[in-house]
């Protein structure tokens, strides 16, 4: 039986930033010799060894990373080592002994690609093959210094039989290939810039190649090939413009240049996260660059144009300039979300995408931020870096460069970032010298600043006003404090960037003048708060002014301050910041939500009061405001978000509380809903603009509330919809809003779609989705059914995602099912998935880390479940680190 003590000897150890050194040696050529083959694939790695200099090193041991790899042998200078001159050591390091201080190292590796589903080294999708490195998937392939301040120069060289995968591809530059006589071919690719090993990457496989061109600023001409399965041919324009689109923006807002002759992405459809970054060879997830109007929503094309940019993107913030160790991790992904955000923002509505990303932050992070799992921005521990791809380190690394932006200004922040690429071109840094480029560049400390790397915890301002109506002076008393979090009781003051406005009581913004200015700036302005406790006096207000805080969320902070329901009203009616706009709404939602979960728990009967169908109705009226930002304002606060907002989690309560307001308002509003949905029906051909997105999203939302009504008229609509649509956004929203509903046509429908689409796995995923996201009793049951389904398959990330993550990490009312039988599922699949893919099974089982903020008997029931998994033998580091906390 295990002790106490036994699991403690056994238990994974964390790796410490505050160990970091550098290496011992440097790596700085590396030819990589490919023969592939699915069960066996020989891989001859030599490499140009150096002792780094620069560090005091008394060590002549080489130390190489290795995993599941089946050595062949090793050659030092060309001669052949034997048993005594290098060690394998028990946690999968080579170590060669007494290395001298350069040579060549040659090491011979047999891998087994087919059998490899955890899907990190090289492994096979489809029939093709690919690679995934980061963060630590290299040692997959052959010994190496598997450590991104490692960067070495590649030439890599493939073979294969050329029938069979007649596509070679790796990094670079292809440079030569040729044929041998039986039947196999070869290609060697060349990538001159020094990278880190997790940027390798390579592919070889039966695809197709879509073709286009991009002329950079400076007149290059730089060839785009988008590989894919010959049946996704038709599904590529739209990742080609997207790319196009990409590249233009970052000349014109970074003027930042690709910097090869061609930039190779490539579709595959297992894949455990969005996306990867290699140099010059992107892969994706096919589900994120695949797209035609008949198979993709709105959502899809939207979510695409954001990924091809985010990889594009970090072709500078991330290879060119890469990160020192894994700690460093969101310098390259917390600046780079933030760019695609602003791609984003720039190429369709500036207010809805950033709506649409504070609602990530604060149902996500927020909760990270509030639970076991919080870390800063810039961790100090992990004990497996594959879970600390996180909302903190990629969204608040994000918000926390944003702010840096709004202090800085455009033109301050972009002398930062050109300081920052001239700086460390070609070097592996740390978030320490990105805010240094900052501060130079603009002569300016932000050491206050830094805190938003090291502390983690979401920071909450306490709003207090006062006016004084003989003066005409406004003051605002602003207190900070941020809740501790594992391992962080006591937190320092933050540096945070306030954006405000005071209106006046037509909306007006007034001229903002502090007490020790001569003269307003401006209507709107960015306050700084550095203090616990501070104190901004505004003269020559004349009226008691409304006040309009944290203004396009400025900083990702929760702002508290007592306000009446009128006043939220008013602000949603009159802001002049859309952002708060569709703020204050929320927060008029949330509370009367809260008053209604009350209400629900104490029995008594529901009722809606008037000052939200009001505010509702004149939303509806009000023609002169932007559909996509109606739809966002008509959008109640989602179940988990609610759930975050309150002391004890009552999930059936907030369930029941909030459908009740979905189905009065619909009630209520029923004609201008209606009105509404005929005037935005078209039978235009399918077109991915700002216009029609809009136009289709407030069509759908209608439709959506017109059917919690329960009328038939709604019911026909709905049907109707499903079967006229020419595009998957209009036949996915009636399909899934039927998909709520216990109708007799909700299974015909199911099935007929089913078997319409069969063909194309990205689209029978939405079907999966829907399936597992339905509200009705016998989800579970059905969810269960579909694991066993022919077109489902657990070694799929996008099939598990679809099927068991929707359902355990968005359907709150039934993963929470108060006898535990959501619980049990998840854990019976976390347990069964972790010998495939430990990755995808620690993502899912991050579904219950909120445990206690469930009342007691679920609290017990998450427990044991967790216990259980525990209990498993041979359990993956990634599941434990989660599990444990
Ligand atoms: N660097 C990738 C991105 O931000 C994400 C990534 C990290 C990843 N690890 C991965 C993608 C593993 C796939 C598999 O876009
Ligand atoms: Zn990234």
């Amino acid at each position: 039986m295990d002790t106490a003590k036994d699991k403690l000897d056994t238990a994974p150890r964390a790796i410490l930033l505050k160990n970091y050194t550098a290496p011992a040696y440097f790596i700085d050529s590396v030819d990589l010799h490919f023969e592939l083959d699915p069960e066996n694939t020989r891989v001859s790695n030599r490499m140009h060894v150096t002792r780094n200099a620069s560090i005091e090193n008394t060590s002549s041991e080489l130390e190489l990373d290795g995993c599941e790899l089946e050595l062949v042998s090793i050659h030092l200078n060309g001669k052949q080592l034997n048993d005594k001159q290098y060690r394998l050591s028990d946690d999968n390091k080579l170590l060669i002994l007494q290395a001298p201080d350069e040579f060549e190292l040659t090491i011979e590796t047999l891998i087994h690609p087919a059998s490899n589903t955890a899907l990190e080294g090289l492994y096979v999708s489809s029939g093709m093959f690919c690679t995934q490195c980061e963060a630590e998937g290299f040692r997959r392939i052959t010994y190496f210094q598997d450590r991104p301040d490692v960067m070495a120069r590649y030439t890599t060289t493939l073979v294969a039989d050329k029938t069979t995968y007649p596509i070679l591809l790796s990094n670079g530059n292809l440079i030569e290939q040729g044929v041998f006589d039986d039947g196999r071919h070869w290609a060697k690719w060349q990538d001159p810039f020094p990278k880190p090993s997790y940027l390798f990457a390579l592919v070889a496989g039966n695809l197709i190649c879509k073709q286009d061109n991009f002329t950079t600023a400076s007149g290059r001409s730089v060839d785009l090939h988008l590989y894919v399965e010959p049946v996704n041919q038709d599904k590529c324009d739209h990742a080609l413009a997207s790319l196009k689109q990409a590249m233009h923006w970052d000349e014109v807002t970074y003027g930042r240049e690709y910097d090869l002759d061609i930039f190779m992405i490539v579709a595959v459809n297992d894949f455990n996260m969005g996306a990867m970054e290699n140099k010059g060879l992107n892969i994706f997830n096919s589900a994120c660059v695949l797209a035609s109007p008949e198979t993709a929503t709105d959502a899809d094309f939207y979510t695409i144009q954001s990924i091809i940019g985010h990889e594009y993107f970090h072709n500078w913030s991330g290879n060119r300039v890469t990160c020192r160790d894994w700690f460093q991790l969101s310098l390259k992904e917390g600046f780079t979300v933030f760019r695609d955000q602003e791609f984003s923002a720039d190429l369709n509505s500036r207010p809805v995408k950033r709506i649409a990303d504070v609602n990530v932050l604060r149902t996500h992070q927020f909760a990270q931020d509030a639970g076991p799992m919080a870390h800063p921005v810039r961790p100090e521990s992990y004990i497996e870096i594959s879970n600390f791809y996180t909302v903190t380190i990629y969204n608040k690394g994000a918000e926390v460069v944003r702010m840096l932006h709004t202090l800085l200004g455009k033109e301050g922040f972009r002398k930062g970032t050109d300081l920052y690429f001239q700086r460390h071109d070609g070097q592996a840094v740390t978030t320490d010298d990105f805010v240094s480029a900052m501060e130079t560049a603009n002569e300016i400390d932000f050491s206050q600043f830094k805190r938003w790397y090291s502390q983690a915890g979401t920071p909450v301002i306490d709003v207090t006003e006062q006016y004084d109506d003989q003066k005409n002076i406004y003051t605002l008393t602003l207190q900070q404090h941020c809740p501790a979090t594992s391992g962080q009781a006591e937190k320092q003051a933050f540096h945070i960037p306030l954006s405000i406005a005071l209106l006046d009581n037509k909306g007006n913004p007034n001229p903002l003048q502090l007490d020790n200015e001569t003269s307003p700036t401006d209507t709107q302005r960015v306050i700084e708060l550095k203090n616990e406790n501070q104190e901004f006096i505004f003269t020559n207000i004349n009226q008691q002014p409304v006040l309009s805080i944290n203004r396009s969320f400025s900083a990702p902070v929760k702002v508290k301050q007592a306000r009446t329901h009128e006043t939220l009203a008013f602000l949603l009616a009159r802001d002049t910041n859309a952002f708060n706009r569709w703020d204050a709404g929320q927060e008029l939602c949330i509370a009367v939500l809260l008053e209604l979960i009350v209400a629900t728990q104490q029995g008594k009967s529901l009722a809606l009061t008037e000052t939200v169908s009001n505010a509702f109705a004149s939303l509806l009226e009000d023609n002169k405001l932007d559909p996509a930002l109606l739809v966002q304002m008509l959008t109640l606060p989602s179940e988990s978000y609610l759930a975050d907002q309150c002391e004890i989690v009552d999930i059936d309560a907030i369930h029941t509380a909030r459908e009740f307001m979905r189905k009065t308002l619909a009630t209520q509003l029923k004609d201008q809903l209606l009105a509404h949905y005929h005037r935005c029906c078209n039978t235009d051909d399918y077109h991915f603009d700002a216009d029609s997105m809009a136009n289709r999203s407030l069509k759908n939302l209608c439709l959506a509330y017109l059917m919690e009504t329960g009328d038939t008229f709604a019911q026909k609509l709905c049907l109707d919809q499903l079967h006229q649509a020419n595009n998957m956004t209009d036949s996915l929203t009636a399909l899934s809003t039927l998909a709520q509903h216990d109708i007799p046509e909700r299974n015909v429908e199911l099935e007929k779609f089913y078997t319409h689409w069969q063909q194309d796995p990205l689209v029978v995923d939405k079907w999966f989705s829907i399936q597992a996201s339905s509200r009705l009793p016998k989800t579970l049951k059905h969810v269960k059914s579909l694991l066993i389904h022919p077109a489902f398959a657990m070694t799929n990330p996008n099939n598990v995602r679809a099927v068991i993550g929707r359902f355990c990490h968005g359907n709150s009312v039934r993963f929470h099912a108060s006898d535990g039988s959501g619980y049990r599922f998840l854990a019976d699949q976390v347990i069964a998935l972790d010998s495939l893919n430990p990755q995808i099974s620690a993502r899912l089982v991050s579904a219950m880390s909120r445990w206690r903020r469930f009342d007691e008997k679920r609290q017990t029931l998450m427990q044991s479940e967790l216990e259980r998994i525990l209990k498993t033998e041979t359990l993956s580091k990634d599941v434990y680190e989660i599990v444990s906390k």
